[in-house]
């Protein structure tokens, strides 16, 4: 293998891998790049007034990537729109959240084709190409339009929905079959694969080959299963960092031996924010004792702030963290810190040690690795207790955590009860059995197995991907490159 071609909407490998505040998504993918030489190609996070179609290189703590502008009204129809107004919500269940205009859909489209074409002339012939997200799916049949036969692989870092969601947007079909056109498919929970297959099968009159293969619209590909994880050693140097301790140290003072338990969220509404204040109001509510002796510390960076959805769920959440204090408070006590803003990965770490009770309880969400993270940060021999939703990602691996219904505030209260009185060696036990799963399934194990899989993988068992593509080649011209290349090299796996 050549390069590695890692591609997603938000490109944001940080200059100071510790300094990094990115998703979780956007850390995993730098830590893979760190390893294999090869370019991270998406969206600058600039707007232009019109389309240059050209790609800035740039070197960032050793990673190379490529960045392109996009229009505003790409911005409009593709990001905000199809990516975040349709495909989000409906990806995670919220089909009352979902809305379906055809601008949106035709941005999607077009974004999607202008990748394509502006990646294309940059692809070498043994180049592996990988391509991230609900914001990119059909991207692959783009590439292979302008004749790119190399691997192509699909990672879907949000829940699959059920069939009976996924039928009420409008052309689901030729969204499904784009994906025909990947080589594997790759998926955090068998939950979701399940799901995927399923649409296949029943609405699609697909067919399993019983070896994570699907044969449909003529064509065939790979799915699996690879459950994303965190850069572990990279996390607990950040959370040994001197900023890490210093934050620790502030925090542990700043409690004054009050419990804390803490959240860390974009604001959004698939992370059950509002249902966790819920949660902890009625915590308060039942255990009269606790007031004064606890607080909620919920950092929650605003997300998506051009989307009305996002600004009504924004609003709902100042009100009710107003509404608890208000209610709550003491002279000298509040007991939620709610705060819009985000924190680096090592200060991360220090508030993740202090806290008594991680609380992760989304309302569904593809992993959720601030799970995997809270777990890494606390101290072995006086951990903290993770409480997790059921409908997390992370659930299908993290059975030892506490798990909840994030829908029900008597089971929130009552797991953060259980969390804040469990004894020491219970504790220890659930914190040891869980940190064997978070050291097993890291982000460097993530990236091998799936990148094994997809070069592994059959392109296609009978060749029908392949050919379509030479013979789709032939009838279009190579696009000329408007790349301004850093002259990558060719090389094997970094070591
Ligand atoms: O969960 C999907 C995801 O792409 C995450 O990986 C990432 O943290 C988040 O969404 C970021 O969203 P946005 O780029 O819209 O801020």
């Amino acid at each position: 293998m050549s390069r590695l071609i890692v591609v997603s909407n938000r490109v944001s490998a940080p200059a100071d891998p510790a300094a990094g505040s990115a998703g979780g998504l956007a850390m995993a993918l730098s830590a893979a790049l760190r390893k294999y030489d090869g370019l991270w190609f998406g969206w600058s996070g600039e707007t232009t007034d019109h389309w240059t179609g050209e790609m800035k290189i740039e070197d960032r703590a050793g990673v190379t990537v490529g960045l392109v502008d996009l229009e505003a009204q790409d911005v409009d129809e593709y990001y905000n729109g199809y990516a975040n107004k349709t495909l989000w919500p409906l990806f995670h269940h919220r089909v009352d959240l979902t809305q379906y205009e055809r601008s949106y859909g035709e941005g999607y489209e077009r974004v999607n084709r202008r990748f394509a074409e502006v990646l294309a002339p940059a692809i070498q012939p043994d180049d592996v190409i990988w391509i991230h997200d609900y914001h990119m799916i059909p991207m692959a049949r783009d590439l292979r339009r302008l004749g790119i036969t190399n691997r192509i692989g699909f990672f879907l870092h949000t829940p699959w929905p059920t069939r009976q969601l996924l039928v009420t947007l409008p052309h689901h079909r030729r969204l499904v079959e784009s994906m025909f056109d990947f080589d594997l498919i790759g998926f955090h929970t068998r939950e979701w694969m399940d799901l995927f297959t399923d649409y296949v099968v029943t609405e699609a009159r697909g067919e399993v080959d019983g070896r994570g293969g699907l044969d449909c619209f003529g064509r065939h590909v790979q799915t699996g299963v690879f459950p994303i994880g965190i850069d572990v050693d990279g996390f607990l140097e950040a959370r040994r960092s001197t900023l890490g301790t210093r934050t620790y140290d502030r925090m542990a003072a700043s409690a004054l031996f009050r419990s804390m338990i803490v959240g860390v969220d974009r604001l959004d509404y698939s992370k059950g924010l509002e249902e966790r204040l819920l949660g902890y109001e009625q915590f308060l509510q039942d255990n009269p004792d606790q007031r004064g002796e606890v607080f909620l510390l919920q950092v929650t960076p605003i997300s998506r702030d051009d989307v009305d959805s996002y600004q009504d769920i924004r609003a709902r959440l100042d009100a009710l963290a107003g509404r608890i204090n208000g209610a709550f408070a003491d002279m000298d006590w509040a007991p939620i810190r709610y705060l819009n803003r985000t924190y680096r990965r090592d200060q991360l770490a220090g508030i993740y040690r202090a806290s008594r009770v991680g609380l992760v309880t989304p309302l569904r969400d593809g992993m959720n690795l601030v799970a995997k993270e809270y777990v890494a940060a606390q101290n072995p021999d006086d951990p903290g207790v993770l409480i997790l939703s059921r409908f997390a990602g992370a659930a299908e691996q993290m059975g030892e955590a506490l798990l909840v219904n994030p829908y029900s505030r008597e089971e929130l209260s009552e797991a953060i009860q259980k969390a804040l009185t469990m004894p020491l060696a219970e504790r220890i036990r659930k914190w040891t059995a869980l940190m064997d799963v978070v050291r097993k399934t890291d982000v460097a194990i993530w990236r091998d197995n799936y990148v094994k899989a997809l070069v592994g993988a059959p392109v296609s068992d009978d060749g029908v991907t392949l050919e379509r593509a030479r013979e789709q080649a032939q009838s279009t011209s190579k696009p000329r490159s408007k790349v301004r290349w850093a002259g990558l090299k060719l090389s094997s796996e970094r070591t």
